[in-house]
């Protein structure tokens, strides 16, 4: 192909247990924002891995303006042109955000580092991406977006010729979304090629010229984005066709209150956060990024201290806060970070699922029941489909889909009354989203109540009895589902109080 600037071709790699690569084919044009697309596992970020030079191929050929190239580390992938954005972050938390900008390639006077030069080269590229952000701030001080933000900064820095991007809106809220488009179209206009992966589908109608599709670690095909339909893309992804997004919507409501947040306050992040969770109700939490939801349930959880207010449950008041307590009394949550608190990366699929009520599968003399725990585990990894070669496989080593999946049989092996879901199907395939959206239906069915946290309202309107909207830290409306819709929820999550 002539007007191609990068070619893999035959690409395969393998790791112990998984074909991850099988004999896969990708290109990339010049000044194009090519989709990768396929479900979890499907080899995404491996693929895109071995371009920029973390995992070397097993197999296959690599083509850079026609020429053979060997992508042997990421630093060489750095001198052909070719950056990336990971999927889960790689920066210094305790560096500033130009030291993280510049990292390997510090701005130098004689042998000493030039900070000034450093941070005025940083601020520049701050600038073009329209960020308000210091280049001297630490990074642990910026929020999630904000990182991903610098994530972008230092590939453009290094101008690039090949920008990967492997689920970047993930964490960002509508307006950087924005900018995130924006900059991609300024680097697209300048001849980059850029390869962007995502499962929200939705974005792909602003973004892509072309897409592909892979499954199972093979490729299954290439189109052009405005040659087909979002159902084409689906039924090419999970090999069959997908009637809808959600399943039909069935309430289990009851009259009973199973817990009661009252007049919950916590100094400059929320106040007076007052509302009841009802047996077999998926209660919505909607707001933008920052309005205090995940706030409201690490509070719940207790992994944040209250300066006042009361948590009940089942009638009866939580009198400690800690999260032993609340998990003691019937609450689970599910965290949206799950690379910091919500696996133990370096334990196993099966310890990772059975930690939420590990005791539980031990018997008197503490030991662990081997037999039992592995039943469970497995009964679990069905359930949810989790791809990993092995229960015994590091949770670290699945794909980030599939982790999230771990988090959530996590809390289904622990049988609490209360189970908080903080962006449960933040990085979750199409596929698999609608399966998590019938088990929180089957957990409602049989008594247990939600909260549900998500960011995207299209899923929060479908699954929701009622939807409960914040903003900086205060709850500004509680809607039903009949008054609740795109505008109304952002209405209020976007008013000014
Ligand atoms: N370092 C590793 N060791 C062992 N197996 C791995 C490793 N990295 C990836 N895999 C496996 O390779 C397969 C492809 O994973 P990959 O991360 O590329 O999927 P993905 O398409 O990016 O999925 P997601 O959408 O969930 O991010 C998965 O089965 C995964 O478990
Ligand atoms: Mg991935």
């Amino acid at each position: 192909m002539s007007d191609a600037l990068l070619i893999m071709k035959n690409i395969s790699k393998r790791f112990p247990g998984v074909i991850a690569l099988d004999q896969v084919d990708f290109d990339i044009r010049k000044g194009e924002v090519h989709a990768l697309l396929g479900e979890n596992g499907a080899g995404k970020s491996t693929l895109m891995k071995v371009l920029s030079g973390v995992h070397q191929k097993d197999d296959g050929e690599i083509f850079l303006d026609g020429q053979a190239v060997n992508v042997t580390d990421p630093l060489t992938a750095q001198h052909l042109g070719i950056s990336i954005i990971h999927q889960e972050f790689n920066l210094c938390s305790d560096l500033t955000v130009a030291q993280n900008i510049f990292i390997g390639r510090e701005h130098r006077k004689g042998w000493r580092l030039d900070e000034h030069s450093q941070n005025c080269a940083a601020s520049e590229i701050l600038q073009n991406l329209n960020l308000d952000i210091a280049p001297e701030t630490l990074v642990n001080t910026l929020t999630v977006a904000q990182q991903q933000m610098v994530e972008i900064a230092k590939a453009l820095s290094c101008n690039s010729r090949i920008l990967i991007m492997d689920e970047p809106t993930a964490a960002l809220t509508e307006s950087e979304i924005e900018s995130l488009f924006k900059v991609t179209k300024m680097l697209k206009n300048r001849g980059v090629g850029i390869v962007y992966i995502s499962h929200r589908l939705e974005e792909l109608a602003a973004i892509a010229d072309r897409a592909t599709v892979m499954r199972d670690g093979c490729y299954v095909g290439t189109v052009n984005y405005q040659d087909t339909s979002l159902d084409e893309l689906i039924s090419m992804m999970v090999g069959r066709d997908l009637d809808d997004i959600f399943p039909p919507h069935q309430s289990a409501v009851c009259d009973e209150v199973v817990l009661t947040v009252k007049d919950l306050c916590r100094k400059d992040v929320l106040s007076d956060v007052s509302f009841n969770l009802h047996r077999g109700e998926i209660l919505g939490f909607s707001g933008l990024m920052g309005a205090g939801r995940t706030e409201v349930a690490r509070a719940i959880f207790g992994a944040d201290p209250v300066s006042s207010g009361q948590i009940i449950i089942n009638g009866k008041r939580l009198s400690k806060h800690s999260i032993p307590d609340a998990i003691e009394a019937g609450i689970g949550y599910l965290t949206e970070d799950r690379k910091h608190e919500g696996l133990a990366l370096g334990l196993s699929v099966e310890i990772n699922t059975l930690l939420s009520n590990y005791s539980g599968y031990c018997n008197p003399a503490g030991i662990i029941d081997e037999k039992k725990s592995s039943e469970v585990a497995s009964k679990l990894s069905k359930r949810l489909r989790i791809k990993t070669p092995d229960l015994q496989q590091l949770a670290g080593n699945l794909s980030g889909g599939n982790q999230q999946k771990i988090i959530i049989a996590k809390w289904l092996c622990k049988d609490t009354d209360v189970l908080i879901f903080d962006e449960p199907t933040r990085g979750i395939d199409v596929g698999a989203k609608y399966e998590i959206y019938e088990l929180m239906y089957e957990l409602v069915k049989q008594g247990k109540s939600i909260i549900m946290i998500s960011s995207e309202l299209p899923e929060v309107l479908a699954l929701s009895d009622r939807i409960v909207v914040m903003r900086h830290g205060r709850i500004t409306a509680e809607l039903t589902r009949e008054q609740a819709n795109q505008k109304s929820i952002m209405k209020y999550a976007a008013l000014e109080s």
